[in-house]
């Protein structure tokens, strides 16, 4: 039997690349199966915390293994923002495509469009807490483009490719994008640690 794990995440498409990521190395459940009727808190000052604090929410309240995500942008010309207030930048609306517009903006004239994409796993399991990070760079496009993905994914281009990541399929997407890479740790993890025994 595959062990059970919860995504502690509300964002459906964090679950869509999560599931798609993890493969069928487990049981995979959403927090929509948990009767959650409040948003997942997220007040913490850093993607390490609010990553802790979304799985120690879950953790605590039902009791169950689960992983966390959260995870930014950070341009560099900004001095790493929106970073930590990805999803709110323009506002608590959580609105993508003002968040783009606010964001754009502030690039406007600005010759250094250098940004990395950032995201930490928090895996919960029999009371322990396991962080996995992963990165990749890239730069901010002049307009938006492509249509897939979600955020800030149609005006982030990764270095070395000529797509945003709007332009790519879900599949593409997976085979570079940080929460990939942080997945890769946290399979790799679960394979050689062998936390599960017992699960
Ligand atoms: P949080 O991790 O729930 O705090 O939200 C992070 C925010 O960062 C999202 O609402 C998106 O705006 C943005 N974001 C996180 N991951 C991605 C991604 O893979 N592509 C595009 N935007 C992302």
């Amino acid at each position: 039997m595959k062990p059970v794990i919860y995504l502690a995440t509300q964002n459906l498409h964090k679950i869509e690349e999560i599931k798609d990521l993890l493969g069928d190395l487990f049981d995979i459940h959403t927090v929509f199966e948990l009767n959650l009727l409040v948003e997942i808190p997220e007040t913490g000052n850093t993607l390490e915390e609010n990553s802790r604090q979304k799985a120690e929410f879950i953790a605590n309240h039902f009791h169950v293994s689960c992983l966390s995500d959260d995870s930014g942008l950070e341009v560099n010309a900004l001095g790493g923002k929106p970073g930590v207030f990805s999803a709110r930048y323009a506002g608590e609306s959580k609105d993508d495509s003002a968040n783009m517009q606010k964001l754009l903006g502030e690039l406007y004239g600005i010759a250094d469009r250098s940004a990395r994409f950032v995201t930490v796993l928090t895996y919960h399991h029999q009371g322990d807490f396991y962080t996995f990070e992963g990165e990749i760079l890239g730069q901010i496009v002049d307009t938006p483009r492509g249509e897939h993905g979600f955020g800030y994914d149609p005006i982030f281009q990764p270095h070395g490719y000529e797509k945003t990541f709007a332009e790519m399929t879900l599949a593409e997407k997976n085979q570079l994008a940080h929460r990939a890479r942080a997945m890769q740790k946290f399979k790799q993890f679960i394979q050689t640690a062998g936390v599960l025994h017992g699960n």
